[in-house]
This record gives C-alpha cells, sequence and structure tokens, in this order.
C-alpha cells in the first residue's frame, strides 16, 4: 500500500521523504489550532523536522510495526493519520490523527479512520484498536464515536498539555465489534 483510495476526493499516502515541505508546510500555517491538543508542534520547526518524522515512518512500516500516512485531499495534504507501534503479543494498536484548521468539518478523517480499520482488520489482521482523546477534545472525541468504537475508561491526568493535567477517554474497537458493524 503506497497510495490508498479512499474515494474520488481522498486518499491516503504511505509517508515519504518527498511530501515532508508541503507537511511542514501545512503544520506550520496551522500551529496554533494543532497546538491545542499535539504536544509535539512546537518541536516541529522547519522541513528538515518533518523529514527526520518521515524517515522514522518509514523505518516503522519497514519493521512491520505500524504505518503513517499523509492525507491527500483534492491533491493537496491536508493532515495526517497513523497507527502507533503494534503490539503484536496483544494484536493491538492505536491511531493518532491530525487536519488543517481549514479542512476540518467535511468528514475527511472520519472516512479516513474508516479506510485505516478495513486495512488494519483485513490485512493486518490486528485484534484490537484504541484512540486515546483527551476528555474535551470534542471534534476529535466524535471520530472513534461516529465509527463505532466502544468508549472504556478515562486516564487521569495521562498527559500535560500547556501547563494543564488532561484526563484522557479510552475508545476501543475489537475484531468482533468491527465486523458486528461492517
Ligand atoms: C480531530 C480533528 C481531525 C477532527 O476534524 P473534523 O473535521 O471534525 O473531523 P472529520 O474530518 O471526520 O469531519 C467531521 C465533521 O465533518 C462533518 N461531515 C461532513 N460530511 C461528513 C461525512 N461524510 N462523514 C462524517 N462527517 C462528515 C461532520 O458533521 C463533522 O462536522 P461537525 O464537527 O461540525 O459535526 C481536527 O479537529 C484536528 O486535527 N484537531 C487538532 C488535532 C487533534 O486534536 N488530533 C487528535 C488528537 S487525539
Amino acid at each position: 500500500m503506497f497510495e490508498y483510495k479512499v474515494n474520488n476526493d481522498i486518499s491516503l499516502r504511505l509517508s515519504n521523504v518527498q511530501d515532508a515541505e508541503e507537511v511542514f508546510k501545512v503544520i506550520d500555517s496551522s500551529r496554533n489550532h494543532l497546538k491545542r491538543w499535539l504536544t509535539w508542534v512546537d518541536l516541529v520547526k522547519s522541513a528538515n523536522d518533518c523529514k527526520y518524522k518521515a524517515y522514522k515512518a518509514m523505518h516503522q512500516y519497514a519493521s512491520n510495526n505500524g504505518f503513517q500516512c499523509n492525507v491527500i485531499y483534492r491533491g493537496k495534504i491536508v493532515g495526517r493519520l497513523g497507527t502507533h507501534n503494534i503490539d503484536w503479543s496483544e494484536k493491538s494498536t492505536s491511531l493518532g490523527y491530525w487536519l488543517a484548521e481549514n479542512y476540518q468539518g467535511r468528514g475527511i478523517m472520519t472516512m479516513c479512520c474508516k479506510s485505516f480499520l478495513a486495512i488494519i482488520f483485513n490485512e493486518l489482521k490486528l485484534n484490537v484498536v484504541y484512540v486515546y482523546v483527551a476528555e474535551k477534545n470534542t471534534k476529535s472525541r466524535a471520530i472513534p464515536e461516529r465509527l463505532h468504537f466502544e468508549q472504556k475508561g478515562i486516564n487521569k491526568n495521562a498527559l500535560i498539555l500547556s501547563g494543564a493535567n488532561i484526563d484522557y477517554v479510552r475508545y476501543v474497537m475489537t475484531r468482533e465489534r468491527y465486523f458486528q458493524y461492517y
């Protein structure tokens, strides 16, 4: 899978070094929006930082330890969606995602996550997918909720973001539940 077509407008392109300049511009133009919920944004200071992330992502993919994709909407990179590392003993992974501010509200990330679930359960044959979301991040929480994940537990003080302790909600999609809904 190097480019996966989600629909006529949207595709998922496996993370690669050639995209790094464009990815940097997208992050740079949405910094304040992204920083609200993501810890790494201030660490991305140049396209080289995105190149480094792309190399790491290629290594992750080559090691059969999950994958990262740039989200393409009508030919432009508008965000990113990836799995964290795979726990092969539990056959599980978790998802991370973001979209440029101006591309919210069109269902792009929900549709991409749905495609990711199909790849994860049908091709990688994993058993469980988690999404961890800050309790107050309602836009992000709406994605696993729309896709029929089950909410299971809250991790209190899971992260410090902008100096504040953040509680995280854990969403779970098991293989069994996935095939009940899809
Ligand atoms: C989290 C984030 C990706 C959500 O973006 P989003 O645009 O709300 O999500 P989607 O692309 O799935 O779009 C859903 C929206 O499009 C609408 N929509 C339109 N067509 C749709 C379709 N076919 N399917 C689903 N939703 C659709 C939905 O109603 C919803 O709009 P609403 O919030 O006004 O109800 C984005 O807010 C973001 O990047 N935030 C900052 C980073 C972040 O928080 N990352 C997650 C960390 S856990």
